[in-house]
C-alpha cells in the first residue's frame, strides 16, 4: 500500500499551510548560488498543490516572501519577483485545468507592479474555481496581518460602526487577511528550523505543527503523505482531556 492510500481522506486538514523554507541551503550544497535553489523550489511548489487538490485539501497556503524576506540582498529579491511573476505566468493554465483558485495574502501593495499585475490577472482568470483554494502568502507576516487587521477595527469604531466592547475573536478573524477560511489544521516547514518565522500567529493557535528535515526544492508529494499521516496520527486535545476526547 502506498502513503497516498493511507490517508484517511475522512479526515483530512481542511487547510494545510506551508513554510517553504531550505532553497538557499539546497542550492549551497550542489555550489549554486542562493536564486538556483529558488528556481528548483518550483517543482516542489507543483507537486504539493497537486498533491493537496488530489486529495481534496480546501486551502493550502504557501509563504513565499516573508516582510523580512525584504532585506535579504537586492538582488535575491529581484530573482524572486522574476521568478514569481513567470511562474504565475506560466502555471496559470494549470491552475485551471485542475479547477483551482489563487489567492494572495499579504501586503501585496509594496510588491513590484509587474507581480502585482501578474497576480491580478491570475486571481481574475482562476476566481470561478473550486477544487482548492491556493493562497500565496506574500510580503506577508503574522504581525501585519494584525496590525492591519487593529487599524481597520479601529477605524470602525472611530466612525461608530462597531462598538469597542462587541470585538471578539470572531471579528478579529475577519479582518484578518485570511477571512473566511479555516484556521491551518496542520503547519508543515521544511529544512529543520523549529520556528514560525512571523507566519499566520494568530491563525496557528492550535495548529499541528510538522518539521522535516528536508530542503523544500526536495519535497513532493510523498512527503505532503507522510505530513498529513503525523497529523492522522496525533489526538488534538484543544485544552481538553485525553479521556474528553475519545469518549
Ligand atoms: C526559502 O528558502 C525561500 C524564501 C524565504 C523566499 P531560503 O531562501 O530561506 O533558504 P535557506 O533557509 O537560506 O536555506
Ligand atoms: C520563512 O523563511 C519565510 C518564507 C519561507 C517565505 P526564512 O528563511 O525567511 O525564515 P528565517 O529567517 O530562517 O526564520
Ligand atoms: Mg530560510
Amino acid at each position: 500500500m502506498n502513503l497516498k492510500d493511507k490517508v484517511d481522506l475522512g479526515n483530512l486538514p481542511r487547510h494545510i499551510a506551508v513554510i517553504m523554507d531550505g532553497n538557499g541551503r539546497w542550492a549551497k550544497r550542489r555550489g549554486g548560488l542562493r536564486i538556483f535553489g529558488h528556481q528548483n523550489a518550483i517543482k516542489a511548489v507543483r507537486d504539493t498543490v497537486e498533491a493537496a487538490a488530489e486529495l481534496g485539501v480546501e486551502y493550502l497556503t504557501l509563504y513565499a516572501f516573508s516582510t523580512e524576506n525584504w532585506s535579504r540582498p537586492a538582488e535575491e529579491v529581484s530573482a524572486l519577483m522574476t521568478l514569481l511573476v513567470s511562474t504565475i505566468r506560466k502555471e496559470t493554465a494549470t491552475l485551471n485545468k485542475n479547477n483551482i483558485r489563487l489567492q494572495t495574502i499579504g501586503n501585496t501593495a509594496s510588491l513590484p507592479k509587474a507581480c502585482q499585475r501578474e497576480l491580478m490577472e491570475a486571481m481574475e482568470l482562476t476566481k470561478h474555481n473550486t477544487r482548492m483554494t491556493l493562497v500565496l502568502a506574500l510580503s506577508y507576516s503574522g504581525r501585519w496581518d494584525i496590525t492591519q487587521a487593529v487599524q481597520r477595527l479601529a477605524s470602525e469604531a472611530g466612525q461608530g460602526n462597531i462598538k469597542a466592547d462587541e470585538i471578539n475573536e470572531a471579528s478579529i478573524a475577519e479582518y484578518l487577511s485570511t477571512t473566511g477560511m479555516p484556521d491551518p489544521e496542520l503547519l508543515i516547514r521544511t529544512s529543520g528550523e523549529q520556528r514560525i518565522s512571523n507566519f499566520l500567529l494568530w491563525q496557528l493557535a492550535y495548529t499541528e505543527l510538522y518539521i522535516t528535515e528536508l530542503l523544500w526544492p526536495d519535497f513532493r508529494k510523498e512527503h505532503l503523505y507522510e505530513a498529513i499521516l503525523s497529523y492522522q496520527s496525533r489526538e488534538r486535545r484543544f485544552g481538553k482531556t485525553s479521556e474528553q476526547i475519545t469518549k
